[in-house]
């Protein structure tokens, strides 16, 4: 990749934040495609239980506050979102919710406090984790939790993996995730959430899976320019962009058919 190339590239993934995921539908067939799941695996190791309020920081298109919804009754559940057209999906998707456009570092003030604040695959998007974490610390009860969780970009996100190491097969400067991504790892959870003011921190995996009926839907969403792999991809010329789909196809073993893909995420919690 030429210089400019590069440029434009890690120009396009530091614009994290909203407008990178922008797309609800691709989304969904990108990182939501593993949302219930996560989400399921999210509010067990919260241990978010019926009669809590909970707020869900950095929404999306609601995978989370769904299953939240599910889990305490839609009118205990809170959710926020920076991407106005996430916050739209959201509150369609979870009607009787509280669903609101703004940041982790200047919530809106929703007039109460939570039992538990949540916030799923977001702290590295926060243009400030430290001020997006003390603010959700700021609005949950004495006594309330503190949590989040973060794909294992490095290793055990394989639909993110296969994506960069196919990649950097071909450009050892692309900008693989499981390098640029500042909390990627249960120590730096642990650090953030320490630095916050929270206490008593814990950490832990969640393992998850999600199914593909055929390479072309797991390749789908990335030349959309969603998120940071989908912004790489999308900066690339039609050649390379090829090359690089070819790539990935090598390092999922050539699937003829469907297949399923293991995806590892590390999970943070802490009290007020
Ligand atoms: C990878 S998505 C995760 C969405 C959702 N939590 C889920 O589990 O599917 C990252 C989300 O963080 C949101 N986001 C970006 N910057 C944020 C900020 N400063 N505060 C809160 N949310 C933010 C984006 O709009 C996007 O919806």
């Amino acid at each position: 990749m030429t210089s400019a190339g590069l440029e434009r590239t890690l120009i396009a993934v530091e614009r994290a934040g909203a407008d990178m995921f922008a797309s609800t539908e691709a989304y969904d067939r990108h990182v939501g495609r593993y949302g219930a799941a996560l989400s399921r695996a999210h509010i067990t190791a919260a241990d978010v239980r019926a009669g809590s309020r909970v707020l869900d920081v950095g929404c999306g298109p609601g995978a989370l506050t769904q299953a939240l919804a599910e889990t305490v009754g839609p009118e205990r559940v809170a959710a926020v979102d920076p991407s106005v057209s996430f916050v739209e999906a959201c509150r369609r998707r979870v009607p009787g919710g509280d669903v609101r456009v703004g940041t982790a570092e200047e919530l809106p003030n929703f007039g109460t406090r939570f039992d538990v604040v949540m916030s799923q695959l977001v702290v590295n998007f926060m243009s400030d984790a430290v001020a997006g974490v003390q603010a959700m610390r700021a609005v949950a009860q004495p006594g309330g939790l503190v949590t989040s969780c973060v794909w294992d970009y490095a290793e055990g996100m394989t639909m993110l993996r296969v994506f960069w190491d196919a990649a950097l097969q071909l450009d050892p400067a692309a900008p693989d995730e499981g390098k640029t991504m500042r909390y990627c790892s249960e120590d730096a959870l642990s650090e953030l959430w320490e630095q916050s003011g929270l206490h008593s921190v814990e950490t832990g995996e969640l393992v998850v899976e999600a199914s593909y009926d055929s390479f072309d839907d797991y390749w789908a969403p990335f030349p959309s320019g969603l998120g940071p792999s989908g912004a790489y991809c999308a900066s690339l010329d039609p050649d390379r962009q090829d090359a690089l789909r070819l790539e990935c196809f090598r390092w999922l073993g050539e699937p003829s058919g469907s297949f399923a893909l293991r995806a590892r995420a590390w999970f943070v919690r802490g009290r007020v």
